[in-house]
């Protein structure tokens, strides 16, 4: 299929364009460029064996959206596109809700005027809440976030799921637990602007000089060795879970469907702490600090679905993310170069 990749510039949306070209699909790369750098396009190249179309856009934009696929044949969305930073979100609010929602409505206008009803969306098992039952669990509900970021995640996959009943479309909701990582090759990877909200960045960070110590956001909760626990998953896995969704929309048994992307096995704070250490050979100093207000002890998704009805699972371990983060960030101690 020819796939429109939405945020494909980014971490996680360029991890999926290597999975989709090589599961033989062609890909069309939009991105405003607003958190990735172009210098990833022809690193993406290279490693694709093939050119790559894309184009920057702001997908808020709705007539810009729609000559996009007045000018481009379609098949299908993968929809990564939006503003990602949970702390952030909390001071910008509306900025969340206009970017992330408006986005998706200008995407499923355009869709439906050039007839495109394939459509896998980048969600987070943050819509489960703060008080969902451990493993968690698809058919869970009340969906619930803590955060503006969490609720447009809730809101776009009740849009999604009301459009994909009411106009023929077929939608895979995919919720992330915690992506990291890098592609083996070390070329391409995270590179977070500015001081990393999130563990593994800013580990590999520290590894490699950038950042003086780590803080543990506490120590003290109800955990096997008191740091939070987290479902890790290596991103060129969660790439090839997006792969798998889209191959199966049109056989789905219902117009839209919620998968966990998750491994089902949680790590903690030291432990990745730990397999970074010996991934990298380097020592990760870190300080214990106070707990960061909305963390949850402990979550980890339960990984069934995508494995029945999918055919998909995760298959790369803790120290092979640690490897391949170290790999990309060794090689990129600044991340991608800005020209
Ligand atoms: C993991 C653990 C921290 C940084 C977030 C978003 C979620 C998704 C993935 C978008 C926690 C601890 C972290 C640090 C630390 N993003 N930590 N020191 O919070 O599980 O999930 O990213 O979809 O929506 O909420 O991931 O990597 O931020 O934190 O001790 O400098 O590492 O307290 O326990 P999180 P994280």
């Amino acid at each position: 299929m020819r796939v429109l990749v939405a945020g494909g510039a980014g971490y996680i949306g360029s991890h999926t364009v290597l999975s989709l070209v090589a599961d033989g699909h062609e890909v069309v790369i939009a991105d405003d460029f607003s958190n990735a750098k172009p210098t990833v396009l022809p690193r993406l190249e290279e490693l694709a064996g093939t050119t790559l179309t894309s184009h920057r856009i702001d997908l808020t934009d709705r007539v810009a959206t729609d000559r996009l696929f007045a000018t481009e044949r379609l098949d299908a969305v993968i929809h990564f596109a939006g503003l990602k930073a949970v702390g952030e979100s909390a001071e910008k609010p509306l900025a969340y809700y206009d970017t992330n929602l408006s986005s998706t409505f200008s995407l499923l206008a355009a869709m439906r005027a050039h007839d495109v009803r394939r459509f896998v969306f980048s969600s987070s098992a943050t819509v489960y809440g703060d008080s969902a039952p451990v493993p968690y669990h698809e058919d869970y509900r009340p969906l619930d976030a803590s955060s503006p970021y969490g609720s447009t995640k809730v809101m776009i996959e009740r849009v999604l799921s009301d459009v994909a009943h009411a106009e023929g479309f077929r939608v895979a909701l995919l919720r992330y637990f915690n992506p990291v990582g890098a592609h083996e090759s070390g070329t391409i990877g995270e590179d977070p602007q500015g001081i990393p909200n999130n563990l593994m960045p800013f580990i590999a960070q520290v590894a490699v000089g950038r950042r003086e110590r780590l803080t543990v956001f506490g120590a003290d909760y109800p955990t096997l060795d008191g740091t939070c626990r987290r479902d890790y998953i290596h991103v060129a896995d969660l790439a090839d879970g997006h792969v798998a969704a889209l191959d199966h929309l049109d056989q789905m048994s219902a117009p839209v469907r919620a998968f966990n992307l998750g491994s089902g096995e949680p790590s903690s704070v030291l432990e990745m702490i730990a397999a970074f250490e010996r991934a990298s050979g380097r020592q990760i100093p870190y300080d214990v600090g106070p707990r960061r207000a909305g963390d949850l002890a402990e979550f980890w998704g339960d990984p069934a679905r995508a494995a029945t009805e999918l055919g998909w699972r995760t298959s790369r371990s803790i120290d092979d993310m640690c490897a391949d983060t170290w790999r990309w960030q060794s090689a990129n101690p600044h991340g991608y170069p800005d020209a």
